[in-house]
């Protein structure tokens, strides 16, 4: 099964998740496309509305882009996993870089929020990657595998957990699009240390349809984590069915 999920960020109205969730559900009446599991994280105050429109028994899954650790408390501007939970987040990205980079997340903060997402049942989409200093100082296996070991410190059982190999030097409009060479050693050693131990291990940054299937074609690749290809619907209705025809083609 490929895992095929996309955060819209801080984009979108809520005329915007009605809009897409709606069409969505649509697209996916009879079910996803074969092969794969599609997730979508919107902006949490859009999560209700997107969870209504894509209405019951729907195959895509839904969660927030970060949670506090605690439950609940004084903790001005956050929201916790049972919030999250509630309004109909079964998944929690945790560490992605922005929030890494620009709200001060640590190795340890990320530890406690992928325990809190697993104690409350959650499965965690937990994000890695370095920095191009690191990259071109050949120390992407290195750095990648210290922060997962990190994240996952205490964890008895990490077999909900989605990791997003997404290198900083990869994501966004400032982006270089990573060759299939690139990654490849990141996943190798992942697979090996986290392979089958962890529901899936995706790879995110600049995803565009035309590299997917080169992607899907590096060994490890799990999956797909996306950003600004898929923040229109027929965007991530097209990366889903070129995740699901390259299903075949993967040994
Ligand atoms: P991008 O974002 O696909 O727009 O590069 C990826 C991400 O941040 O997960």
């Amino acid at each position: 099964m490929l895992w095929v999920g996309t955060s819209w960020k801080m984009n979108g109205t809520l005329d915007f998740a009605r809009d897409y969730a709606t069409r969505l559900a649509a697209a996916l009446a009879d079910g996803a496309p074969a092969g794969v599991q599609p997730f979508v994280i919107p902006p949490a105050t859009a999560l209700a509305t997107v969870r209504e429109c894509l209405g019951p028994g729907t195959p895509v899954l839904l969660g927030v882009q970060n949670a506090h650790w605690e439950d609940a408390g004084a903790w001005t501007g956050e929201i916790s996993v049972p919030q999250a939970a509630e309004a109909g987040a079964t998944m929690i990205e945790i560490g992605h870089s922005e929030r890494r980079e620009f709200f001060a997340e640590t190795d340890e903060t990320v530890n406690l929020k992928v325990r809190s997402t697993l104690r409350h049942g959650l499965r965690p989409v937990l994000c890695v990657g370095e920095s191009a200093e690191v990259f071109e100082a050949s120390g992407s296996v290195d750095h990648v595998l210290g922060q997962v070991a990190a994240a996952l410190d205490g964890v008895a059982d990490p077999s909900p957990v989605v990791i997003a190999y997404e290198p900083i030097w990869a994501i966004g409009e400032h982006g270089r699009e990573a060759h299939p060479a690139d990654i490849a050693p990141v996943f190798a050693a992942l697979a090996d240390t986290w392979g089958g131990r962890v529901t899936a291990i995706v790879y995110g940054g600049s995803v565009n349809s035309g590299n997917i299937l080169a992607i899907l074609r590096v060994p490890g690749v799990e999956g797909l984590f996306v950003g600004r290809a898929a923040w229109t619907v027929e965007g991530y209705l097209r990366v889903l069915e070129l995740a699901s025809a390259a299903v075949p083609t993967r040994s």
